[in-house]
């Protein structure tokens, strides 16, 4: 079959399995067998594909089939100008949370002496705190999980994107295990915050895929906020911010929230889609 042929059958096959953009997945799935940036594909449209190769591809769209996500396929997901490295033991970085890694190095920016500190509270592929190290050189950061799997693999993202040094690592449920004594100028987090209940309605892609302890916020899918709303107090430097994305819709009881904890909500932000999706609070 030809480049052509390949990518008109897996569309076909990936539609009719119920695959969102089942078009681009193919291509990226054929680029990714043949070893191609996605656009060489269309100046070879009429190339055959060697057996070795179409037994490759028939593998990758068997799997993106059966919903596993496209980044899981290939291993590997964009944040920003940064590439994570991800598998089951961790979130695929999502655009919106670029927004909120975006908001926190700018904050720490302005921040001119000591060197400024940040926390990122749920790291998972370490998306947020490698981009933090990586566009504050000057910052040290410090990126907690309660998954030493998923710590593993923030650690291997950060050496891939050259910043391993500046970050440390450390396995906490919570603030548990935060060396004591520790005060962050930046708290940023991107918490689970699913309805315990709403993880089975999700897509196959995320409920099937992404580890349930990423997602599972709790009843209401706010246990999270609580938390944080509790403690980050103990651990923020004066004049220290706190940024968190949250699910769409959960703004008003988040301001709330935070409100009644004697925070100041400073900002609430919106996503490429113009949805509520990150607060930005310091303390009153
Ligand atoms: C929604 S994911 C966010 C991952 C990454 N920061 C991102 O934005 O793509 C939440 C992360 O919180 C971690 N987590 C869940 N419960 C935790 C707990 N009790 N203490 C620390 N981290 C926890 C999960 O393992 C997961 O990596």
């Amino acid at each position: 079959m030809t480049v052509l042929e390949v990518i008109q059958k897996s569309t076909e096959f990936l539609a009719r399995k119920g695959v969102e953009s089942a078009r681009l997945q193919t291509e990226l799935l054929l680029a990714h067998a043949l070893g191609l940036p996605r656009m060489k594909l269309y100046l070879n449209f009429e190339r055959k594909l060697t057996d070795a190769e179409t037994d490759t591809m028939r593998e990758l769209v068997r799997r993106r089939s059966l919903r596993e996500p496209l980044q899981h396929i290939t291993g590997t997901a964009p944040f920003a100008v940064w590439e994570m490295t991800v598998n089951r033991h961790v979130l695929v970085p999502r655009p919106e949370t670029e927004l909120l890694a975006e908001a926190g190095w700018q904050f720490l920016s302005n921040i001119n002496s000591p060197p400024p500190t940040a926390l990122d509270f749920g790291t998972g592929s370490g998306c947020i705190a490698i981009a933090l190290a990586a566009k504050r050189p000057n910052a040290r950061v410090t990126a907690v999980d309660n998954s030493s799997e998923a710590l593993a693999v923030a650690k291997q993202n950060a050496g891939r994107n050259g910043v391993a040094a500046r970050i440390e690592f450390v396995q906490s449920d919570g603030f548990t295990a935060i060396p004591a004594g520790s005060r962050f100028n930046l708290i940023i987090s991107n918490p689970p915050y699913i309805p315990s209940a709403e993880i089975a309605t999700l897509q196959p892609e995320v409920r099937d895929f992404d580890p349930h302890n990423a997602l599972d916020g709790g009843a209401d899918g706010l246990d999270f906020y609580r938390q944080l709303a509790a403690k980050a107090p103990d651990w923020l430097a004066p004049g220290g911010k706190l940024m968190v994305e949250f699910g769409d819709g959960q703004a008003p009881t988040l301001e709330k929230l935070f409100a009644e904890q004697k925070w100041i909500v400073e900002a609430v932000r919106s996503d490429y889609s113009q949805r509520q999706r990150i607060l930005i609070a310091q303390r009153g």
